[in-house]
């Protein structure tokens, strides 16, 4: 199949972007959506020309790297999958493709379609995770969990941090990414001594970071690709009032 692609071109942080239009030719329908952008970028690199920067790694759903609006949508027009994960089959022949890079204050471009997101590394470090002593294997099997509570959290844990939220939303907000973060460790006993702190701390950077705030919009949950659900928003809001009115020990 032949393409024309209008991707976002951005030299350096500072520079000034603009759209290109390159044409995509003798694509295979097998390819994964990265792929098409390997094979442009290798006749771009033959021509002498600079090739597309955009973020990758696992290229099977799993590690939250690749990172595209694809015609309006985070992670293209398939529901629940990632940009690695979707194939030129669901395009046709012609097609004309917008490709831009995640797009919120808290994400600023780095280069092409590449953006930083270390805002959520410093969302993270502010309390996405278990520091008590859990023991080895054996020992958190001997430790019941509730099944609602191990769904729950077991849904929220399939949050592969990748953004895709952030750059949906009208706001830029944050909010399923971090109560995906709070729900899975809040709900497990081994997150429980942290949970007030972890709450606080991580809904904190998140403001300092400047995310937007929840509207109930719902675009976030449209375009996850792991499907985490909006009520997780309600379950961190309800911890964060908790945490707000409960005395330290
Ligand atoms: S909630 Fe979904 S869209 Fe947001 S960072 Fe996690 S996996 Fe990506
Ligand atoms: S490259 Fe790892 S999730 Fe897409």
């Amino acid at each position: 199949m032949n393409l024309t692609l209008k991707v976002w071109r951005q030299e350096s942080p500072k520079a000034k972007g603009k759209f290109q239009e390159i044409k995509a030719e003798n694509i295979s329908e097998h390819c994964s959506f990265l792929e098409m952008l390997d094979v442009v970028n290798e006749k771009l690199e033959a021509q002498g020309k600079s090739p597309i920067a955009f973020d990758h790694d696992c290229r099977e759903g799993i590690c939250g790297m690749c990172s595209l609006m694809i015609n309006g949508y985070a992670h293209g027009p398939e529901q629940g999958t990632t940009t690695c994960q979707l194939h030129m089959r669901h395009f046709k022949d012609g097609d004309t493709i917008v490709i831009e890079p995640w797009r919120a204050k808290a994400f600023p471009v780095i280069k092409d379609l590449c953006v930083d997101r270390s805002s959520f590394d410093r969302i993270i470090q502010a309390g996405g995770y278990v520091s008590v002593s859990t023991g080895s294997a054996p020992d958190a099997n001997a430790i019941l969990v509730a099944k609602d509570n191990a769904d729950k959290s077991f849904n929220a844990a399939a949050c592969i941090g990748c953004g895709a939220c952030v750059a949906q939303c009208k706001n830029a907000s944050a909010h399923l990414f971090v109560s995906a973060k709070i729900t899975h460790l809040n709900l497990l006993p081994q997150g429980q001594a942290e949970a007030k702190s972890r709450t606080l701390n991580m809904i904190a950077q998140m403001d300092k970071e400047g995310f937007g705030a929840c509207t109930n919009t719902g675009d976030c949950e449209a375009v996850c690709p792991k499907e985490i659900k909006m009520n997780h928003i309600h379950f961190m809001n309800r911890s964060f009032i908790k945490a707000m009115f409960t005395k330290d020990k």
